[in-house]
């Protein structure tokens, strides 16, 4: 048996769907991702909740802001059950220095450039190449002691050597269209190095959700 290495994102609202979707997933196989969403609708509730059903959590709230405020957060996380959180490498050294002082057991993962974003997103935002763009904030992730990073699985060859935790979105094994622009398919993800995948959607909004995860194990 393979580790634990299937994320799935519970982007909703709805605290009876996430019962419900919860109960349909085993806690031995994947963890439990709560973003911005289900944080702002239902905060510790939630994340008692699943850890109740014996579900390690990744809270993904990707956060971006002065060190103090980002320090003071991370201490705040430390009162939950979290395995590992996100913050935006774009906040820069300090940011990151702050928040992993504050870190504990948990693991910090620094978020790249959003899968959402493609060259040309990057070259209107930063005016600069997309290539780049990643290695100017890799450069930043690895001056630190930053545990991980979330990255395409696209960019996945040029930290191959590094051993930080990789944390791949953007996960597509069947063609849609929607708003995850650096796509890849979870057999090539996982053949690339990704240490974890997170898949939402074509989980959770799949007419059989307790099938659908073990495609993506
Ligand atoms: O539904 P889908 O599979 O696109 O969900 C991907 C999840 O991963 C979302 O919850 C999104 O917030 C998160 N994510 C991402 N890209 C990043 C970091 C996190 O899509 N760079």
């Amino acid at each position: 048996m393979i580790s634990k290495r299937l994320i799935i994102a519970l982007d909703t609202d709805d605290f009876n769907l996430v019962k419900k979707l919860s109960a349909f997933f085993d806690p031995k196989l994947c963890l439990m991702k709560v973003g911005l969403q289900l944080y702002i609708a239902h905060g510790k509730e939630v994340l008692d909740y699943l850890s109740e059903q014996g579900f390690e959590i990744f809270l993904d709230l990707k956060l971006h802001d002065i060190p103090n405020t980002v320090a003071k957060a991370i201490k705040e996380i430390q009162k939950f059950n979290i395995k590992m959180t996100t913050i935006h490498s774009q906040g820069g050294v300090e940011m990151i220095n702050a928040a992993l002082d504050q870190s504990n057991d948990i693991k910090i993962l620094a978020v790249s450039l959003l899968t959402s974003l493609d060259k040309q997103d990057v070259s209107r935002l930063y005016d600069n190449d997309f290539e780049k763009q990643f290695e100017m904030l890799l450069k930043v992730i690895t001056d630190t002691k930053t545990h991980g990073i979330v990255c395409s699985s696209h960019e996945l060859v040029k930290i191959s050597g590094n051993n930080l935790i990789k944390v791949v979105p953007g996960i597509r094994n069947v063609d849609v269209s929607d708003d995850q622009k650096r796509i890849m398919s979870s057999k090539a993800a996982y053949e690339n190095g990704a240490d974890f995948i997170v898949v939402g959607r074509p989980i959770i909004n799949s007419e059989n959700p307790s099938e659908e995860y073990k495609k993506y194990l």
